[in-house]
């Protein structure tokens, strides 16, 4: 295993579903390795956007495209893996500082986003470059 692939999680969650449909739980500490204190989702993206194009010094996400399908590429500043998010019960745990693009959305896709932490605008690096400066100084 490579070292991003240490970095980031795929995660299953279990259907409880029966005849009358599918139930799927997450609930914070359980499923998310984490206690939830920020949900959002994107929808009406297409093939042509590239949304993300940041880290976070602080947050940590769970994605999960409960509809629809996308693609997450995470960058470590070393190496570069590209997830795709098909299934409503498949969600991929991303720590935080790791670079993040998501894109190649289907139309009917709906990507839900949990976060650790409440939205502060100034714990996004949105700037590649200073990205790799501040985890460089960290090597
Ligand atoms: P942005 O970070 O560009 O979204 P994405 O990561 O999907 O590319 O956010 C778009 C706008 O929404 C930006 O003005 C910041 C705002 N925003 C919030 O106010 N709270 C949030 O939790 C998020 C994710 C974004």
């Amino acid at each position: 295993m490579s070292d991003i692939e240490k970095k980031y999680k795929m995660l299953e969650f279990p259907d409880l579903g029966d005849e009358r449909g599918n139930l799927v739980v997450v609930e914070g500490s359980i499923q998310i390795p984490f206690d939830i204190k920020r949900i959002f989702y994107i929808y009406g993206s297409d093939d042509t956007v590239i949304r993300g194009q940041h880290a976070n010094l602080k947050s940590e996400f769970v994605l999960i495209n409960v509809a629809g399908t996308s693609k997450v590429k995470v960058d470590d500043g070393d190496e570069t893996r590209v997830i795709e998010l098909n299934q409503p019960r498949m969600g991929v745990y991303l720590p935080r500082m790791l670079w993040k693009e998501m894109y190649d959305f289907s139309a009917d896709s709906v990507l839900l986003v949990l976060s650790n932490e409440h939205y502060d605008a100034h714990e996004y690096i949105r700037d590649y470059n200073e990205y790799l400066k501040i985890i460089g100084e960290k090597k």
